[in-house]
């Protein structure tokens, strides 16, 4: 059983926020992604002229980590400057939920305030692979 050594984690994911660059909405996030290899990812958000184009932190963290040949995930912290911990928006929860399990926990702090929640009640009765499978239920010919 992988221990998470959670101060290290939130540290990575607060040092990363100072990195964001949020011209526009002011509002900065860190994430940081523990790989089962024991490697931690970070990923700031990203924003763009064309809003459209920002990148959350979350997703930052997670690519970057794939891109390092990671496959497996074990713990993810996502720092804000709001006044409250807040939840990932819902297109991070769905492409972590592509590669990091529904027991992965997801830490959320706003300085001193802590919330911690499982990937599978952020993103309950989620899209997977395997509703690709059309013949998935269906009886053997
Ligand atoms: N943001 C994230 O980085 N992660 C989320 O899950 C929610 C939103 C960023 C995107 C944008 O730069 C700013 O927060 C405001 O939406």
């Amino acid at each position: 059983m992988n221990k998470i050594d959670w101060s290290e984690l939130i540290q990575a994911a607060e040092n990363v926020r100072q990195n964001a660059y949020a011209p526009y909405s002011r509002f900065t996030v860190g994430a940081a992604l523990k790989a089962k290899s024991g490697r931690i990812y970070v990923g700031c958000n990203v924003e763009n002229v064309s809003f459209g184009l920002t990148i959350c932190a979350e997703r930052n963290a997670l690519f970057q980590a794939v891109a390092a040949g990671e496959r497996e995930f074990l713990a993810l912290v996502i720092a804000t400057d709001g006044p409250e911990p807040t939840p990932p928006c819902g297109a991070c929860r769905q492409v972590l939920a592509e590669l990091c399990g529904p027991e992965m926990p997801v830490a959320l702090t706003a300085g001193p305030k802590r919330s911690i929640h499982l990937l599978g009640e952020l993103l309950p009765l989620s899209f997977d692979k395997s509703f690709l499978d059309k013949d998935k239920g269906a009886a053997a010919k």
